[in-house]
Protein backbone atom coordinates (compact mmCIF):
# COMPACT_ATOMS: atom_id res chain seq x y z
CA UNK A 1 0.00 0.00 0.00
CA UNK A 2 1.13 3.40 -0.90
CA UNK A 3 1.48 6.14 2.38
CA UNK A 4 -1.56 8.12 1.93
CA UNK A 5 -1.08 12.08 1.52
CA UNK A 6 -0.41 13.54 4.65
CA UNK A 7 -3.47 15.32 5.93
CA UNK A 8 -3.58 19.24 4.91
CA UNK A 9 -3.58 21.71 8.21
CA UNK A 10 -5.81 25.09 7.56
CA UNK A 11 -5.51 27.88 10.27
CA UNK A 12 -8.31 29.96 11.01
CA UNK A 13 -6.25 32.96 11.92
CA UNK A 14 -8.79 34.51 14.36
CA UNK A 15 -7.08 36.74 17.02
CA UNK A 16 -8.14 35.56 20.05
CA UNK A 17 -8.89 31.95 19.64
CA UNK A 18 -6.98 30.81 16.42
CA UNK A 19 -7.83 27.00 15.52
CA UNK A 20 -6.98 24.17 12.89
CA UNK A 21 -9.04 22.84 9.90
CA UNK A 22 -7.58 19.81 9.36
CA UNK A 23 -8.45 17.72 6.20
CA UNK A 24 -7.40 14.25 5.05
CA UNK A 25 -8.09 10.30 4.77
CA UNK A 26 -8.26 8.80 8.06
CA UNK A 27 -7.70 11.59 10.41
CA UNK A 28 -10.41 10.27 12.33
CA UNK A 29 -8.19 7.07 13.18
CA UNK A 30 -5.41 10.21 14.34
CA UNK A 31 -8.54 12.37 16.56
CA UNK A 32 -6.47 12.58 18.90
CA UNK A 33 -3.36 14.16 17.52
CA UNK A 34 -6.01 17.39 16.61
CA UNK A 35 -7.95 18.06 19.89
CA UNK A 36 -6.12 20.63 21.20
CA UNK A 37 -7.71 19.24 24.86
CA UNK A 38 -8.46 21.95 27.92
CA UNK A 39 -5.80 21.22 30.52
CA UNK A 40 -7.83 18.70 32.55
CA UNK A 41 -10.35 17.78 30.45
CA UNK A 42 -11.76 13.98 31.26
CA UNK A 43 -14.98 13.62 29.43
CA UNK A 44 -15.99 13.62 26.20
CA UNK A 45 -20.05 14.44 25.05
CA UNK A 46 -20.44 12.86 21.36
CA UNK A 47 -23.82 14.14 19.78
CA UNK A 48 -24.60 12.41 16.54
CA UNK A 49 -26.86 11.00 14.30
CA UNK A 50 -27.71 7.63 13.74
CA UNK A 51 -26.30 7.26 9.87
CA UNK A 52 -23.49 8.53 11.13
CA UNK A 53 -22.93 5.91 13.97
CA UNK A 54 -24.79 3.20 11.49
CA UNK A 55 -21.93 3.92 8.94
CA UNK A 56 -19.03 2.91 11.87
CA UNK A 57 -16.86 6.44 11.96
CA UNK A 58 -18.55 7.46 15.40
CA UNK A 59 -17.02 4.19 16.60
CA UNK A 60 -13.55 5.58 15.25
CA UNK A 61 -13.76 8.88 16.83
CA UNK A 62 -14.91 7.18 19.98
CA UNK A 63 -11.76 5.38 20.08
CA UNK A 64 -9.46 7.85 19.27
CA UNK A 65 -10.97 9.97 22.83
CA UNK A 66 -10.20 6.73 24.89
CA UNK A 67 -6.91 6.94 23.33
CA UNK A 68 -6.65 10.37 24.30
CA UNK A 69 -7.76 9.54 28.13
CA UNK A 70 -10.89 10.99 28.00
CA UNK A 71 -14.26 8.66 29.55
CA UNK A 72 -17.25 8.96 26.59
CA UNK A 73 -20.65 9.72 26.54
CA UNK A 74 -23.07 9.65 23.45
CA UNK A 75 -26.24 11.04 22.58
CA UNK A 76 -27.81 10.19 19.40
CA UNK A 77 -30.19 12.71 18.63
CA UNK A 78 -33.45 12.35 15.96
CA UNK A 79 -32.40 12.84 12.48
CA UNK A 80 -32.46 15.50 10.04
CA UNK A 81 -33.31 19.55 10.63
CA UNK A 82 -36.10 18.87 13.64
CA UNK A 83 -33.14 17.73 15.55
CA UNK A 84 -31.99 21.51 15.67
CA UNK A 85 -35.03 22.74 18.49
CA UNK A 86 -35.30 23.87 22.22
CA UNK A 87 -36.21 20.45 23.35
CA UNK A 88 -33.58 18.57 21.88
CA UNK A 89 -30.74 21.06 23.21
CA UNK A 90 -33.05 20.81 27.04
CA UNK A 91 -32.24 17.08 26.79
CA UNK A 92 -28.63 17.62 25.81
CA UNK A 93 -28.24 20.14 28.52
CA UNK A 94 -29.19 17.48 31.04
CA UNK A 95 -27.35 14.70 29.49
CA UNK A 96 -24.18 17.23 29.80
CA UNK A 97 -25.39 17.69 33.72
CA UNK A 98 -26.09 13.88 34.30
CA UNK A 99 -22.01 13.61 33.27
CA UNK A 100 -21.54 15.62 34.85
CA UNK A 101 -19.50 17.66 32.51
CA UNK A 102 -17.13 20.48 34.10
CA UNK A 103 -15.95 23.62 32.27
CA UNK A 104 -12.34 21.56 31.29
CA UNK A 105 -15.00 19.00 29.14
CA UNK A 106 -15.43 18.71 25.60
CA UNK A 107 -18.15 18.19 23.48
CA UNK A 108 -17.39 16.29 20.32
CA UNK A 109 -20.17 16.82 17.47
CA UNK A 110 -20.14 14.17 14.60
CA UNK A 111 -22.19 14.54 11.73
CA UNK A 112 -23.78 17.11 9.56
CA UNK A 113 -24.09 21.31 9.81
CA UNK A 114 -27.14 19.67 12.11
CA UNK A 115 -25.38 18.01 14.85
CA UNK A 116 -22.50 20.66 13.99
CA UNK A 117 -25.02 23.77 14.80
CA UNK A 118 -26.66 21.89 17.90
CA UNK A 119 -23.57 20.41 19.63
CA UNK A 120 -21.67 23.28 19.15
CA UNK A 121 -24.79 25.57 20.56
CA UNK A 122 -24.70 22.67 23.49
CA UNK A 123 -21.14 23.79 24.46
CA UNK A 124 -21.57 27.39 23.86
CA UNK A 125 -24.16 27.82 26.81
CA UNK A 126 -23.53 24.59 28.65
CA UNK A 127 -21.58 25.76 31.90
CA UNK A 128 -21.16 29.64 30.11
CA UNK A 129 -19.28 27.97 27.11
CA UNK A 130 -16.99 24.95 26.81
CA UNK A 131 -14.78 23.28 24.47
CA UNK A 132 -16.16 21.97 20.86
CA UNK A 133 -14.23 19.49 18.73
CA UNK A 134 -16.21 19.64 15.33
CA UNK A 135 -15.60 16.70 13.37
CA UNK A 136 -18.14 17.59 10.25
CA UNK A 137 -18.94 14.17 8.15
CA UNK A 138 -21.04 15.73 4.99
CA UNK A 139 -19.40 17.27 2.51
CA UNK A 140 -21.28 21.08 3.10
CA UNK A 141 -20.20 20.59 6.95
CA UNK A 142 -17.01 20.04 5.92
CA UNK A 143 -16.27 23.38 3.58
CA UNK A 144 -18.90 25.36 5.18
CA UNK A 145 -21.07 24.42 8.29
CA UNK A 146 -18.04 23.36 10.94
CA UNK A 147 -16.08 26.31 10.09
CA UNK A 148 -16.68 30.07 11.54
CA UNK A 149 -18.49 29.48 14.99
CA UNK A 150 -21.94 29.73 14.23
CA UNK A 151 -23.82 27.40 15.92
CA UNK A 152 -27.83 27.75 16.99
CA UNK A 153 -30.99 25.98 16.79
CA UNK A 154 -34.48 26.92 14.59
CA UNK A 155 -37.80 27.94 16.00
CA UNK A 156 -41.32 27.09 14.93
CA UNK A 157 -40.69 31.03 13.50
CA UNK A 158 -37.78 30.60 11.51
CA UNK A 159 -34.64 28.72 10.96
CA UNK A 160 -31.10 30.01 12.77
CA UNK A 161 -33.26 32.23 14.98
CA UNK A 162 -31.43 31.55 18.17
CA UNK A 163 -27.63 30.98 18.65
CA UNK A 164 -24.09 32.23 19.52
CA UNK A 165 -20.81 32.50 17.86
CA UNK A 166 -19.17 29.88 19.53
CA UNK A 167 -15.74 28.93 17.74
CA UNK A 168 -14.45 25.17 17.93
CA UNK A 169 -10.92 24.38 19.54
CA UNK A 170 -10.60 22.00 16.32
CA UNK A 171 -12.50 20.92 12.94
CA UNK A 172 -11.64 17.70 11.94
CA UNK A 173 -12.39 16.51 8.49
CA UNK A 174 -12.10 13.05 7.08
CA UNK A 175 -12.89 12.62 3.37
CA UNK A 176 -13.27 9.08 3.91
CA UNK A 177 -16.13 9.45 5.64
CA UNK A 178 -17.90 10.74 2.69
CA UNK A 179 -17.95 7.18 1.09
CA UNK A 180 -21.39 6.78 2.93
CA UNK A 181 -22.78 9.64 2.00
CA UNK A 182 -26.30 8.79 -0.13
CA UNK A 183 -25.33 10.50 -3.73
CA UNK A 184 -27.84 13.98 -3.37
CA UNK A 185 -26.37 15.43 -0.05
CA UNK A 186 -23.12 15.00 -1.59
CA UNK A 187 -23.92 16.90 -4.84
CA UNK A 188 -25.30 19.40 -3.06
CA UNK A 189 -22.29 20.35 -1.16
CA UNK A 190 -20.52 20.14 -4.65
CA UNK A 191 -23.05 23.48 -4.93
CA UNK A 192 -20.53 25.12 -2.30
CA UNK A 193 -17.56 24.08 -3.54
CA UNK A 194 -18.51 25.31 -6.90
CA UNK A 195 -19.17 28.85 -5.17
CA UNK A 196 -15.50 28.72 -3.35
CA UNK A 197 -14.06 28.17 -6.98
CA UNK A 198 -16.13 31.26 -8.21
CA UNK A 199 -15.17 34.08 -5.12
CA UNK A 200 -11.92 32.84 -4.21
CA UNK A 201 -10.00 30.19 -5.72
CA UNK A 202 -9.92 29.53 -9.80
CA UNK A 203 -8.15 26.31 -8.63
CA UNK A 204 -11.08 24.62 -7.40
CA UNK A 205 -13.13 25.05 -10.80
CA UNK A 206 -10.15 23.80 -12.87
CA UNK A 207 -10.20 20.62 -10.74
CA UNK A 208 -14.32 19.95 -11.09
CA UNK A 209 -13.55 20.80 -14.70
CA UNK A 210 -10.53 18.24 -15.20
CA UNK A 211 -12.15 15.30 -13.63
CA UNK A 212 -15.58 15.75 -12.42
CA UNK A 213 -16.30 12.04 -12.76
CA UNK A 214 -13.31 11.74 -10.51
CA UNK A 215 -15.26 13.86 -8.17
CA UNK A 216 -18.42 11.95 -8.23
CA UNK A 217 -16.96 8.74 -7.89
CA UNK A 218 -15.33 10.92 -4.31
CA UNK A 219 -11.96 9.80 -5.05
CA UNK A 220 -10.21 10.86 -1.61
CA UNK A 221 -7.31 12.64 -2.94
CA UNK A 222 -8.75 14.97 -5.57
CA UNK A 223 -11.62 15.30 -2.03
CA UNK A 224 -8.77 16.14 -0.13
CA UNK A 225 -7.78 19.07 -2.32
CA UNK A 226 -11.07 20.21 -2.90
CA UNK A 227 -12.36 19.90 0.64
CA UNK A 228 -8.99 21.58 1.71
CA UNK A 229 -8.99 24.55 -0.59
CA UNK A 230 -12.18 24.79 0.32
CA UNK A 231 -11.56 24.76 3.95
CA UNK A 232 -9.57 27.32 2.95
CA UNK A 233 -11.33 30.13 1.69
CA UNK A 234 -14.01 30.12 4.29
CA UNK A 235 -11.17 30.21 6.93
CA UNK A 236 -9.75 33.43 5.32
CA UNK A 237 -12.83 35.12 5.16
CA UNK A 238 -13.92 34.13 8.57
CA UNK A 239 -10.70 35.17 10.20
CA UNK A 240 -10.20 38.19 7.49
CA UNK A 241 -14.10 39.65 8.49
CA UNK A 242 -12.97 41.02 12.01
CA UNK A 243 -10.53 43.28 10.28
CA UNK A 244 -11.97 44.21 6.60
CA UNK A 245 -15.65 43.91 7.54
CA UNK A 246 -18.25 43.04 4.49
CA UNK A 247 -15.90 40.28 2.82
CA UNK A 248 -17.36 37.31 4.61
CA UNK A 249 -20.24 39.45 2.54
CA UNK A 250 -18.72 37.75 -0.81
CA UNK A 251 -19.46 34.19 1.08
CA UNK A 252 -23.60 34.51 -0.12
CA UNK A 253 -22.88 34.17 -3.59
CA UNK A 254 -26.20 32.10 -4.76
CA UNK A 255 -27.70 32.78 -1.55
CA UNK A 256 -29.72 35.65 -1.95
CA UNK A 257 -31.85 34.37 -4.06
CA UNK A 258 -30.81 30.63 -3.06
CA UNK A 259 -32.66 31.10 0.45
CA UNK A 260 -36.08 32.35 -1.26
CA UNK A 261 -35.83 29.07 -2.91
CA UNK A 262 -35.46 26.96 -0.05
CA UNK A 263 -38.05 29.24 1.75
CA UNK A 264 -41.01 29.26 -0.68
CA UNK A 265 -40.67 25.15 -1.35
CA UNK A 266 -40.29 24.69 2.64
CA UNK A 267 -36.75 23.52 3.15
CA UNK A 268 -37.52 20.20 2.08
CA UNK A 269 -37.68 19.89 -1.70
CA UNK A 270 -34.73 21.84 -3.09
CA UNK A 271 -31.50 20.61 -0.45
CA UNK A 272 -29.41 24.02 0.45
CA UNK A 273 -26.73 23.30 -1.69
CA UNK A 274 -28.73 23.04 -4.73
CA UNK A 275 -30.64 26.48 -4.14
CA UNK A 276 -27.04 27.82 -3.51
CA UNK A 277 -26.76 26.57 -7.67
CA UNK A 278 -30.04 27.99 -9.01
CA UNK A 279 -29.66 31.53 -7.34
CA UNK A 280 -25.73 31.07 -8.53
CA UNK A 281 -27.02 30.68 -12.07
CA UNK A 282 -29.43 33.82 -11.31
CA UNK A 283 -26.17 35.95 -9.79
CA UNK A 284 -24.46 34.96 -13.29
CA UNK A 285 -27.44 35.91 -15.70
CA UNK A 286 -27.29 39.13 -12.85
CA UNK A 287 -23.59 40.32 -13.87
CA UNK A 288 -24.22 39.62 -17.32
CA UNK A 289 -27.61 41.87 -17.36
CA UNK A 290 -25.06 44.27 -15.83
CA UNK A 291 -22.46 43.86 -18.14
CA UNK A 292 -20.23 43.20 -15.11
CA UNK A 293 -19.72 39.74 -15.49
CA UNK A 294 -17.97 38.36 -18.76
CA UNK A 295 -20.10 35.66 -20.99
CA UNK A 296 -17.14 33.25 -21.42
CA UNK A 297 -17.67 33.20 -16.61
CA UNK A 298 -21.28 32.43 -17.52
CA UNK A 299 -20.92 29.11 -19.71
CA UNK A 300 -18.33 28.01 -17.71
CA UNK A 301 -19.64 28.30 -14.06
CA UNK A 302 -22.94 26.86 -15.64
CA UNK A 303 -21.26 24.10 -17.47
CA UNK A 304 -19.47 22.98 -14.57
CA UNK A 305 -22.89 23.02 -12.47
CA UNK A 306 -24.37 21.39 -15.23
CA UNK A 307 -21.61 18.90 -15.49
CA UNK A 308 -22.02 17.78 -11.50
CA UNK A 309 -25.25 17.42 -11.57
CA UNK A 310 -26.26 20.26 -9.80
CA UNK A 311 -30.08 21.65 -10.14
CA UNK A 312 -29.91 25.53 -12.28
CA UNK A 313 -33.28 26.18 -13.03
CA UNK A 314 -35.84 28.32 -10.42
CA UNK A 315 -38.34 26.13 -9.81
CA UNK A 316 -41.74 28.08 -10.55
CA UNK A 317 -42.55 30.46 -7.30
CA UNK A 318 -44.58 33.60 -7.53
CA UNK A 319 -42.36 36.43 -7.71
CA UNK A 320 -44.09 38.83 -4.98
CA UNK A 321 -43.36 36.29 -2.49
CA UNK A 322 -39.90 36.21 -3.90
CA UNK A 323 -39.36 39.26 -3.55
CA UNK A 324 -40.78 39.44 0.22
CA UNK A 325 -38.21 36.67 1.14
CA UNK A 326 -35.08 38.66 -0.16
CA UNK A 327 -36.53 41.45 1.62
CA UNK A 328 -36.87 40.20 4.52
CA UNK A 329 -33.49 38.39 4.63
CA UNK A 330 -30.35 39.49 6.33
CA UNK A 331 -28.75 40.33 3.13
CA UNK A 332 -30.92 42.74 2.56
CA UNK A 333 -29.73 46.39 3.45
CA UNK A 334 -31.19 49.94 3.35
CA UNK A 335 -30.43 50.30 0.02
CA UNK A 336 -32.45 47.20 -1.41
CA UNK A 337 -31.85 43.40 -1.83
CA UNK A 338 -28.25 42.74 -1.86
CA UNK A 339 -26.31 40.44 -4.71
CA UNK A 340 -23.16 39.26 -4.82
CA UNK A 341 -21.80 39.28 -8.64
CA UNK A 342 -18.80 38.56 -10.35
CA UNK A 343 -16.96 40.95 -11.96
CA UNK A 344 -14.81 38.11 -12.76
CA UNK A 345 -13.03 34.70 -11.63
CA UNK A 346 -12.44 35.44 -8.07
CA UNK A 347 -13.52 38.77 -8.35
CA UNK A 348 -17.25 38.98 -6.49
CA UNK A 349 -18.94 42.17 -5.51
CA UNK A 350 -21.94 43.23 -3.83
CA UNK A 351 -24.69 44.85 -5.67
CA UNK A 352 -27.91 46.23 -4.97
CA UNK A 353 -30.19 45.89 -8.77
CA UNK A 354 -32.86 47.38 -10.00
CA UNK A 355 -36.09 45.08 -9.38
CA UNK A 356 -36.24 44.90 -13.07
CA UNK A 357 -32.88 43.64 -13.70
CA UNK A 358 -33.18 40.83 -10.96
CA UNK A 359 -36.53 39.72 -12.58
CA UNK A 360 -35.34 39.41 -16.26
CA UNK A 361 -32.11 37.16 -14.52
CA UNK A 362 -34.74 34.78 -12.89
CA UNK A 363 -36.05 34.57 -16.24
CA UNK A 364 -32.77 34.06 -17.78
CA UNK A 365 -31.95 31.23 -15.21
CA UNK A 366 -35.69 29.22 -16.12
CA UNK A 367 -35.38 29.88 -19.44
N1 LIG B 1 -23.09 27.08 11.09
C1 LIG B 1 -22.96 27.41 9.83
O1 LIG B 1 -22.16 28.28 9.46
C2 LIG B 1 -23.79 26.69 8.81
C3 LIG B 1 -23.51 26.86 7.45
C4 LIG B 1 -24.27 26.13 6.54
C5 LIG B 1 -25.29 25.29 6.97
N2 LIG B 1 -25.53 25.18 8.31
C6 LIG B 1 -26.59 24.28 8.79
O2 LIG B 1 -26.26 22.96 8.41
C7 LIG B 1 -27.45 22.18 8.35
C8 LIG B 1 -27.39 21.30 7.13
O3 LIG B 1 -26.28 20.46 7.25
P1 LIG B 1 -26.07 19.20 6.29
O4 LIG B 1 -26.34 19.61 4.89
O5 LIG B 1 -24.76 18.63 6.64
O6 LIG B 1 -27.28 18.24 6.65
P2 LIG B 1 -27.49 17.23 7.89
O7 LIG B 1 -26.67 17.59 9.03
O8 LIG B 1 -28.95 17.14 8.09
O9 LIG B 1 -26.98 15.84 7.30
C9 LIG B 1 -27.65 15.24 6.21
C10 LIG B 1 -27.96 13.76 6.47
O10 LIG B 1 -26.79 12.99 6.31
C11 LIG B 1 -26.57 12.13 7.43
N3 LIG B 1 -25.13 11.94 7.47
C12 LIG B 1 -24.19 12.81 7.93
N4 LIG B 1 -22.97 12.35 7.66
C13 LIG B 1 -23.12 11.17 7.03
C14 LIG B 1 -22.20 10.22 6.50
N5 LIG B 1 -20.87 10.44 6.49
N6 LIG B 1 -22.71 9.09 5.94
C15 LIG B 1 -24.05 8.89 5.87
N7 LIG B 1 -24.95 9.77 6.34
C16 LIG B 1 -24.49 10.89 6.91
C17 LIG B 1 -27.20 12.88 8.56
O11 LIG B 1 -27.49 12.01 9.63
C18 LIG B 1 -28.45 13.44 7.88
O12 LIG B 1 -29.44 12.45 7.78
C19 LIG B 1 -28.60 23.17 8.36
O13 LIG B 1 -29.24 23.10 9.61
C20 LIG B 1 -27.94 24.53 8.19
O14 LIG B 1 -28.63 25.55 8.86
C21 LIG B 1 -24.81 25.85 9.22
ZN1 LIG C 1 -24.55 28.05 1.96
Amino acid sequence: MTDPTPPRRIEVALPRDPYPVVVGRGVLDRLEDHLALPPGARNALVVTQAPVVDAGHVARVEAALRRAGLDVHREVVDDGEAAKQVEVLAGLWRAAAGVPMSRADVVVAVGGGVVGDLAGFLAATYNRGIAVVQVPTTLLAQVDAAIGGKTGINLAEGKNLVGAFHQPSAVVADVDVLASLPTRPFVEGLGEVVKYGLIRDPRILELLEARPDDVLARDPELLTELVARSAAVKAAVVAGDEREAGDRAHLNLGHTFGHAVESLTGYHDVLHGEAVAIGTVVALRLGLRLARTPTELVARAEAVLGRLGLPMRPPPLDRERVWEVMGRDKKAGPDGVRFVVLDGLAAPVVVTPDRADVDAAIDDAAA
